[in-house]
């Protein structure tokens, strides 16, 4: 089974058949939806399933095209750094977010903990910029695979080799700082890490209405606004929904596990909570 076919009600993990193809470049779209809600409504549809395709939930997000008036309520902006704002939280299958990135706003190099991250640009422009896993850490879907291999897959009947061909759903060139992020830190692991820069395996801008898919399986990424004026705004859909992953340090690889938080929920700012944690923030 390809990427495409992929269950993504499942973590990816679970998906142990999923060998890694391109994705159809460029999408195309079977029908345009009218309206963020109308895309709500289809995605809620197509999570109702026992089974969800990759690259269903890839072009029903192609075919809304992006308008302000559907999204503005969510989106709320922080001078310091990218907000989540919370849009849906998808009968518990999937979260829809939306993300509101000021000028020079980047995230930290993270992973998904297991679990599908589709992302449509709704405003401005941004870039993604994908790593390959540090040689220490390995992610769960590798070694799940890897586990299967030994003692015989009891998942999925049909199991077959995954290729490590990263660059199918974005790529470009550049360079600039590491992120900060609503990812707040948990702990600090042991300081062991060596300086070893982490290894940039692609980039890719994104404009407005362009989607964009990743898992584990794929490698790490960050999103920067790359604009120096203006902001960027992004809707991001994430199945299973995950409530911690892990951010990297780019110059050693030492990963650390943060919990990630909203900056307003339905349209609706919400109290901050503070935490001893948020004095590891940012980096
Ligand atoms: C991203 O950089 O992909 C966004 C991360 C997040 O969900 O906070």
């Amino acid at each position: 089974m390809d990427v495409e076919n992929a269950n993504c009600k499942l973590k990816v993990s679970q998906c142990t058949d999923m060998e890694i193809l391109p994705i159809e470049k460029p999408l195309k779209v079977n029908h345009e939806i009218a309206g963020l809600e109308r895309l709500i409504e289809e995605l809620h549809g197509i999570f109702s399933r026992s089974h969800v395709n990759v690259q269903d939930v890839q072009k029903l997000m192609a075919g809304y095209k992006s308008d302000p008036k559907d999204w503005r309520k969510y989106a709320k902006f922080d001078r310091f750094r990218y907000t989540r704002n919370l849009v849906d939280v998808g009968n518990g299958a999937f979260n829809i977010m939306i993300l509101c990135w000021g000028p020079g706003h980047a995230s930290a190099i993270h992973d998904h903990a297991d679990s599908h991250c589709f992302m449509k640009l709704l405003s401005g422009s941004l870039e993604e910029i994908r790593y390959d896993w540090p040689d220490d850490v390995q992610p769960e879907v590798l070694r799940t695979i890897k586990e299967n291999a030994n003692t015989g897959d009891q998942n999925c009947d049909n199991h077959t080799a995954m290729s490590t061909d990263y660059n199918d759903s974005c790529q470009r060139q550049n360079d600039s700082c590491q992120g900060d992020s609503h990812m707040n830190s948990g702990e600090e692991d042991e300081d062991y890490y060596d300086l070893k820069d982490m290894k940039e395996i692609g980039r890719t801008r994104l404009e407005v209405n362009d989607v964009c898919y990743i898992n584990d399986a794929l490698g790490l990424h960050r999103m920067e606004n790359p604009s120096h004026v203006d902001g960027a705004v992004s809707l991001h859909l994430y199945c299973p929904p995950f409530d911690s992953c892990r951010v990297f340090d780019a110059r050693t690889g030492r990963p650390t596990q943060v919990k990630v938080t909203f900056w307003s929920m339905y349209g609706k700012k919400i109290k901050r909570v503070i935490e001893a944690n948020d004095a590891v923030d940012s980096q």
